[in-house]
């Protein structure tokens, strides 16, 4: 994606069940890139675009009384996908920008696919649809057993916990193990971080992770 002497763009996934860390992760990272004279853009699923907060409030609101299909719910994630990616992501990696999104397509495959059950191959189809070919260069799994997760959902600050946040213990194992088998089929693009550990000691595992990538594409432009 570098045109002249552009450096190419981007895509960093963050991945994990909930309280993993991923923003806060994701909030320590950008003044670390940022320093290095590289332009960040930092997005989440599902969410990102105006349309794509739209379908997240119908996704993730706690007050809703009708049962949602997780049919629907596939669909409806993969729509708000299908907008960021061509509203956000396209355009921000064309202009050489690192670009960090909170949760992408692997969330699907592993909340739709595996926790609730869907059929893969309509999953990855529908994924494959929605992204075209933009798939993250790298994507870090914050690992945490299912009873930090719920630990951490509990103590948070905010309101009420939103509906996928209510699930029962046994859906976060689940979601554990389905992002573990994911990382194990395709390990040159994860990096799975135990986050149990501090902030600041996966933040460590992170940046040395993001440096080696940053070095090994800029390279062969520098030279
Ligand atoms: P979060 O952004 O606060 O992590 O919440 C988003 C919720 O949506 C979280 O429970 C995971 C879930 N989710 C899916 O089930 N499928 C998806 O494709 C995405 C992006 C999120």
């Amino acid at each position: 994606m570098s045109e002249n002497n552009q450096k190419p763009g981007l895509l960093i996934s963050f991945e994990g069940a909930e309280g993993s860390g991923k923003t806060t992760q994701i909030e320590m990272l950008v003044p670390k890139i940022e320093a290095l004279g590289r332009d960040v853009v930092v997005t989440r699923e599902p969410g990102g675009s105006a349309i794509g907060e739209e379908i997240r409030h119908l996704l993730i609101r706690t007050n809703g009384s009708e049962e949602m299909f997780p049919e629907t719910e596939l669909l409806l994630f993969a729509a708000s996908r299908a907008q960021l990616v061509r509203e956000v992501l396209v355009p921000n990696l064309k202009a050489g920008k690192i670009v960090l999104c909170d949760r992408f397509l692997d969330s699907t495959t592993v909340y739709q696919g595996v926790a609730r059950s869907l059929a893969q191959d309509p999953v990855e189809q529908i994924n494959k649809f929605a992204v075209g070919d933009v798939t993250p260069d790298l994507t870090f799994i914050l690992d945490v057993p299912a009873e930090v997760s719920i630990k951490r959902v509990k103590h948070r600050a905010t309101d009420l916990p939103d509906r996928i946040e209510q699930e029962n213990i046994d859906f976060y194992r689940i979601v554990r193990e389905g992002y573990l088998w994911l990382a194990k089929s395709m390990p040159e693009r994860f990096h799975v971080i135990d986050a149990t550990k501090s902030p600041a000691k996966v933040h460590q595992e992170v940046w040395k992770t993001v440096k080696k990538l940053l070095k090994a594409v800029e390279e062969p432009v520098q030279s």
